[in-house]
């Protein structure tokens, strides 16, 4: 079978048609259904399978040499109404690329690995990467609680005794590899309007979330004077205006306000509170510095409001040895490639804290992500595979 049948196949089996997208929140049932479905597969291929305490999967293609484990894979998680391709491209290119790989060269004389992290966007729990943040740390973000009230360690738990029945083993924690390689799509325009197939990722942004609380006073819409109220929604959404208008200053900074929620949202109360996201994120870490200052200042001058930190990663360069012997590839592969930074946030960002850390972007059209018009054509696809294919061989086989 073709890898463009194969990367097509798979993504059907694991995507659904819902035309309001993907909804993969980590440890509901679709989540749960893809990661049974990808130890079942794992082991169908050979695969050694295993499952940690934060329902990250392994597949573990066992090499002579089990000293070294080269390994590849993305996050299994979507946003709410998500695309096909970010983070299951990455775990589905990355099995088909071990499986070339072990076809055409034989057994790996290391172990490769294909990694399908737990979580990375943040989409059911206020954290995000938890999946390779655990990897990487053994920190379980087990006191959070989701907009239902169930908590992290209750929904973590149950997901992981139904995945414990798919694995071979059931560990706290894996071995960290040797290397990591993440196939991605670029989730941005810059390939697409560069006439490029291939990015090669220098680095990904700092980014910062944050989640605030504007308190008011409810009261009855009809009967209280405008000068009595105290409206959480009129004074979140000046801080919101002024966010914006902060973040105008900085060319290289975007900001954005994703989630809002107010209580006791009904049209004739007036609101208690409003409570919103802020998503702040730029290359550089000293424009991050500056930015938090001028926050800092600006909240401090107000009284009614509250703020939680979720999120708060910097500016991560990726290996520049893996990067070196990429362009190479894709220039000896004859593949127009763009060495660009990453704007999105990836779960490489947390790997690379310690462990050498490649990415390998292939085109997103008209750059449409997290959003149901996300795609990528079949034979962007298996380009993205093949470098992947060549990354792999040099580490593992040469
Ligand atoms: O939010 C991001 O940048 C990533 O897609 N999680
Ligand atoms: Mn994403
Ligand atoms: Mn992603």
């Amino acid at each position: 079978m073709t890898l463009t049948n194969t990367i097509t196949e798979l993504l059907a089996q694991f995507t659904h048609n819902n035309p309001h997208g993907q909804n993969r929140l980590v440890y509901n049932q679709a989540w749960l259904r893809n990661q049974q479905r990808l130890l079942d597969l794992g082991h169908q291929l050979g695969a050694q399978t295993t499952v940690d305490a934060v329902g990250n999967i392994y597949l573990d293609f066992l090499g002579r040499d089990q000293t070294r484990t080269i390994a590849t894979g993305s996050h299994m998680d979507t946003v709410v109404n998500g695309g096909k391709y970010d983070g299951l491209y990455g775990i589905l290119g990355g099995l088909c690329a071990i499986r070339r790989l072990i076809t055409l060269k034989g057994p790996p004389p290391v172990t490769l690995r294909l990694i399908a992290f737990s979580e990375e966007e943040g989409s059911r729990f206020n954290a995000a990467f938890t999946g390779s943040t655990y990897l990487m740390t053994h920190q379980l973000p087990d006191y959070l609680i989701d907009a239902t009230g169930t908590s992290f360690a209750s929904a973590r738990k149950i997901a992981i005794a139904q995945l414990g029945h798919h694995a071979d083993q059931q560990v706290a924690y894996c071995t960290r590899p040797t290397t990591f390689t993440e196939l991605h799509i670029e989730q941005g325009p810059r390939l697409k309007t560069a006439g490029k197939k291939i990015g090669l990722v220098q680095g990904i942004v700092a980014q910062q979330r944050l989640l605030i609380t504007a308190h008011g006073v409810t009261n009855h819409a009809g009967t209280t004077p405008m000068n009595q109220r105290q409206d959480a929604v009129k004074l979140g959404s000046h801080l919101i205006t002024s966010l914006y208008q902060l973040a105008a200053h900085h060319n290289d900074l975007i900001l954005t306000v994703g989630k809002i929620k107010v209580v006791p949202n009904v049209t004739n109360a007036i609101a208690g509170t409003m409570q919103f996201s802020v998503d702040f994120r730029t290359p550089s870490n000293a424009t991050m510095t500056v930015f938090n200052r001028q926050l800092t200042a600006l909240l401090n001058k107000l009284t009614d409001v509250t703020i939680e930190s979720t999120l708060k990663v910097p500016s991560t360069c990726l290996s520049k040895p893996m990067l070196t012997a990429n362009i190479d590839l894709a220039q000896r592969l004859s593949l127009p490639y763009l060495q660009l930074f990453s704007g999105a946030g990836h779960d490489s960002q947390i790997i690379s804290s310690s462990i050498p850390t490649a990415m390998i972007f292939v085109p997103s059209n008209h750059g449409y992500s997290h959003c149901p018009q996300e795609y990528t054509a079949p034979e962007d696809l298996v380009t993205g595979i093949k470098v992947l294919i060549a990354s792999l061989h040099q580490q593992a086989y040469l």
